[in-house]
């Protein structure tokens, strides 16, 4: 088959790869030319786990083009941000995509929908978009950045189609690099599973968020207990934190809220887990850090040892500390691009009176609090991970609020 990736992102590109590895022409498109033109050169734009390996393997079936052509697929891996003002889909790229494909499409031509989008869009916005009545399907990706290949072959994967023909072909295609299970169903259910799956990990956080507030004031440790409680058998909760982040968790309940705006429990997380930041701020001023001090945050990526920082909490903590009079400086040695300055983690606690720890990284197990206390001046801590040895904080003169500890 010759097969067009229309978006060569974290997710078209190494699923176009994947596509080329099992003996399809691929023809692969962005509208980036940078990225068109690093491809061309045989260089990757982004780093993924095993993918310069792949690339080198199957860049010779493929070609790289800022514009579509036809052929018997087409696959579309664009953007499906939030509209963060009315917190709906911004469906724009979709659209703009759709619109590049379609003197392309013709009666059998089959169209793939990657996107994570809301119930109902390929029957409602995409389908209408392509009058050459093609045949569709939405089969949502569910691969984690970092291990993003190898999710992409043996994950199982949801395959939603307008019709028995559209179901077949594209379970064809995947079943050539797919070693999970391919279950079909039809395109409004693949839409909705993407989205409950997200948003069920969304309220476990919140719970775990409130459970974290619980347990401070009735002083609990939050960590142990839910250690404790996930030795039932039917229980799996997980991680409380200074909120949820990526591009995925933090967004696609939005989309379910945005059509079926009455739901309580998926508004009512997003609410619990976007005040997270708000939670982190008050343990703070707990320590009697003043808003006229300098405070250190550590860690801006949305979760630990990646440099990804779409929809990170340590933004929205930034940008309230800073409103209530704190000047903030910012370490993370794994993000390159930031909304804000980043600087070494020397410059970040010099004379700071607190440090705040927002983001896991491995690498922050190697700060000792009697090396950074010499530079600092006041010596108070705020682990919203649970991360820190509390101990040697302690030992070394700090007042240290961990997140969801009510012991300490
Ligand atoms: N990254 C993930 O881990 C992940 C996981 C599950 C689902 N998704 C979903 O997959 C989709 C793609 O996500 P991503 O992370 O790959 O995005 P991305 O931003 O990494 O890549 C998207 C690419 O599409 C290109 N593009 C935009 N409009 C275009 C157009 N009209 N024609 C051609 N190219 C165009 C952009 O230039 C960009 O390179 C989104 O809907 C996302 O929600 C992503």
């Amino acid at each position: 088959m010759k097969v067009c990736v229309i978006g060569l992102g974290y997710i078209g590109l190494p699923t176009a790869c994947l596509i080329a590895g099992a003996g399809h022409e691929v023809i692969g498109v962005d509208i980036n030319t940078n990225i068109i033109n690093m491809l061309a050169t045989g260089k990757l734009p982004f780093k993924e786990k095993g993918l310069d390996e792949l690339f080198n393997k199957v860049k010779e079936n493929m070609r790289f083009k800022t514009q579509p052509e036809e052929a018997d697929v087409f696959l579309i891996a664009v953007p499906t941000p939030l509209d963060k003002d009315a917190k709906i889909a911004d469906l724009s790229y979709v659209k703009k995509a759709c619109q590049s494909i379609k003197n392309h499409v013709k009666e059998h031509t089959l169209v793939v929908v990657e996107s994570t989008v809301p119930p109902g869009t390929c029957e409602l916005i995409i389908s209408p978009l392509l009058d050459n009545k093609p045949l569709i399907a939405h089969c949502p990706e569910r691969a984690i950045p970092g291990n993003t290949l190898y999710e992409m072959i043996h994950n199982d994967r949801v395959i939603g189609a307008d019709s028995p023909e559209s179901a077949e072909q594209t379970k064809n295609m995947y079943s050539s690099f797919v070693k999970g299970k391919i279950y079909l169903t039809d395109l409004r259910t693949a839409e909705i599973v993407k989205l409950m799956e997200n948003t069920y990990r969304d309220i476990n956080i919140a719970l775990a968020n409130e459970f974290a507030q619980i347990a401070e004031e009735a002083k609990v440790n939050v960590w142990e207990a839910i250690k404790l409680a996930n030795k039932h058998p039917r229980v799996e909760i997980l991680q409380p934190g200074p909120g949820v982040g990526g591009h995925c968790l933090a967004v696609d309940p939005w989309f379910l809220i945005e059509r079926f705006p009455g739901s309580k429990i998926i508004n009512l997380a997003r609410e619990i887990n976007d005040f997270m930041p708000r939670h982190v701020l008050k343990l703070v001023k707990e320590l009697d850090v003043y808003p006229s001090n300098k405070i250190t945050v550590l860690g801006v990526a949305y979760k630990k040892n990646v440099d990804d920082t779409r929809e990170t909490p340590a933004l929205k903590f930034i940008k309230l500390a800073e409103k209530e009079g704190y000047k903030v400086k910012i370490h993370d040695p794994l993000v390159k691009e930031f909304e804000y300055e980043l600087v070494s983690l020397n410059e970040a606690i010099e004379n700071s009176s607190c440090l705040i720890l927002i983001t896991d990284h491995d690498v922050f197990k190697e700060i000792k609090p009697k090396e950074v206390s010499k530079l600092m001046a006041a010596y108070n801590m705020v682990d919203s991970r649970d991360f820190f040895n509390h101990n040697e904080w302690v030992e070394a003169g700090f007042r240290v609020k961990v997140l969801g500890n009510g012991k300490i």
